[in-house]
């Protein structure tokens, strides 16, 4: 197959460049750096730096479309919204414009979404079948809009599924490179009161979802993509200072974490309970059903 991939340069997008070319895909990255793209996402991918490059005669069989600047990285000022919104919706639109005008209409188009688009959801159980509640903070309403963009290739006539990923669990990951130092001191802490549910998912397991998705004519529409067992971030922090064989007593105050981080804060003491239903419905099967077993592959 031939396939364009957008973020491609990132975590979860060089993870499945390197699965698509084991298995004899051609895969085209379109990338700020094009130039780069070789060296990060494997010798036989090829780089793009805009969509102008995709020619009308150009064929691509899938489009999967992963970019979107970090969303935790910065503080939510007005300016990195418009970049975070641009960087998933606007991008998104410009492709599905790009998709419209080729001569062979790709059959697939799988795009990037995350579990926050059910927004906070406290103890609610969170399947495909909708957001549990219209969304309200920043974050769901950047997913619901990049997802509404994605949708806007259907009325082409490609299928479309929505990756609604939950917290990606690799040993490359930020998420990890982030935590471990200080779990690995003895000072991980659960947040607030840790109460709040982590829907997660290890990278093979996510790789290998994506590709099921990608060879599923029958699939479209949202697909949580996430172990199917959430865990408490009290139980995540427990479990990841024990893989460090470590203790983690403390914890870090809401009030706290509000101050430092203003509107993200939202990000890590709200929470959904996600399941991934129609994933197992098809008889997707997780190689990682635990955060234990994750964790252990991830930290290896
Ligand atoms: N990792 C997770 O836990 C997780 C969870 C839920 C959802 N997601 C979503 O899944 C997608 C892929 O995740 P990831 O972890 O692989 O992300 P990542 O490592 O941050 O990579 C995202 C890619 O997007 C491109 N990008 C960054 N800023 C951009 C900008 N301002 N304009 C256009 N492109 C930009 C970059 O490619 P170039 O530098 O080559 O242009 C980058 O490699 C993201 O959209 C993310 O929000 C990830």
């Amino acid at each position: 197959m031939e396939i364009l991939i957008t973020g491609g340069t990132g975590l979860l997008g060089r993870a499945l460049c390197k699965a698509l070319q084991a298995r004899g895909d051609d895969v085209t990255v379109l990338s700020r750096h094009p130039l780069r793209v070789p060296r990060l996402c494997g010798k036989g991918v090829r780089g793009i730096g805009d969509l102008s490059e995709w020619t009308p005669a150009r064929r691509f069989d899938a489009v999967i479309n992963l970019a979107g600047a970090p969303i935790v990285d910065h503080a939510w000022s007005e300016a990195r919204k418009r970049q975070l919104w641009g960087s998933r919706v606007e991008l998104t639109q410009a492709l599905v414009a790009v998709m419209a005008r080729a001569e062979v209409l790709p059959a697939v188009l799988l795009s990037g979404s995350a579990v926050g688009i059910y927004g906070d959801c406290g103890e609610l159980i969170c399947a495909e079948d909708g957001p549990a509640q219209p969304a309200q903070d920043f974050g769901a309403r950047l997913c619901d809009a990049w997802e509404a963009a994605a949708l806007g290739a259907e009325a082409l006539g490609t299928r479309v599924c929505l990756l609604r990923t939950g917290l990606v669990l690799a040993h490359e990951g930020r998420l990890l490179a982030r935590m471990r130092p200080a779990f690995a001191m003895g000072l991980g802490m659960r947040l607030g009161d840790g109460r709040q549910w982590m829907s997660w998912i290890q990278l093979t397991d996510w790789v290998a979802g994506v590709l099921h998705l990608l060879d599923s004519t029958s699939a479209r529409g949202p697909y949580n993509l996430c172990a199917p067992q959430p865990v408490r971030n009290a139980d995540f922090t427990r479990t990841l200072a024990a893989a460090l064989k470590r203790p983690a007593f403390l914890a870090a105050p809401s009030c706290a974490l509000r101050l430092m981080l203003g509107q993200r804060a939202y990000l890590l003491l709200g929470g959904q309970r996600v399941l991934p239903e129609r994933l197992l419905g098809e008889g997707f099967v997780f190689q990682h059903e635990t955060v234990e077993e994750a964790l252990r592959a991830s930290l290896d």
